[in-house]
């Protein structure tokens, strides 16, 4: 398997993972749980951010003590759903700016329908954390990446919840050298492009519609 591709095997997530496939879970409950594991997916995809050594007065001496370096991060959900992971990841960088793509899948041919893109600039100078929870076909996550790449994104890892293994050879082919984090790796995809056994549609879940 592309190096680029990390499936996640903490417990903590595939445990919360199983709460979100219940269809009892409510949009509430739902919500918190996406952000919690969006949360811990972060921790691991942020884990090679490069420190930089400072000096700091602690109240009893001066030492020199690593931090994170001026390295600029843009997180960017794909709407709707990937905003349910934006509170996760902002809870570990606070002052990471946000982006938004905009695409929905056309109902009868599955194909993204873009329709709205808004980057934070220098898009190139930054480290670019792509989130949606579901990766289906891939054909939503390909295109958003084309459409960071077009404006000069480099550096790009994209975070999902669940992936379909038909969306993670479709994306690790297109886009090798973007970092992929799967919270896990399902069964396969249904006649109508859902993720088996999945946990439904996310954005509908998240935001409560139908
Ligand atoms: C869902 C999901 C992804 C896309 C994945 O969005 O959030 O963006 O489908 O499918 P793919 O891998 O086959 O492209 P949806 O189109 O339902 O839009 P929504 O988030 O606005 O509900
Ligand atoms: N989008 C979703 O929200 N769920 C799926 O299973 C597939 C695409």
């Amino acid at each position: 398997m592309n190096n680029n591709i990390i499936i996640m095997e903490h417990p903590l997530i595939k445990h919360k993972i199983s709460l979100l496939r219940d269809k009892r879970t409510g949009t509430n409950e739902f919500r918190q749980i996406v952000e919690e594991i969006a949360m811990l997916e972060g921790y691991e995809a942020l884990s090679d951010l490069p420190l930089e050594d400072v000096e700091i007065d602690t109240p009893i001496e001066t030492c020199i003590t690593p931090m994170i370096s001026g390295r600029k991060i843009a997180i960017v959900p794909i709407l709707r759903a990937g905003l349910g992971m934006v509170p996760g990841i902002l809870s570990l960088c606070p002052t990471a700016k946000v982006g938004h793509i905009g695409m929905y899948r056309d109902e009868t041919t599955h194909e993204p329908v873009p329709y709205y893109c808004k980057l934070p600039r220098p898009i190139e100078e930054r480290t670019i954390i792509l989130l949606d929870p579901m990766l289906a076909t891939g054909g939503s996550a390909v295109d958003a990446v084309n459409q960071i790449k077009k404006l000069g994104g480099k550096n790009i890892k994209f975070m999902c919840i669940i992936a379909a293994p038909e969306g993670l050879e479709k994306l690790s082919t297109a886009h090798p050298d973007v970092q992929i984090y799967v919270g896990n790796l399902d069964r396969e995809l249904n006649s109508d492009a859902y993720i088996c056994p999945g946990l439904g549609d996310a954005g509908d879940r998240i935001f409560g519609t139908k």
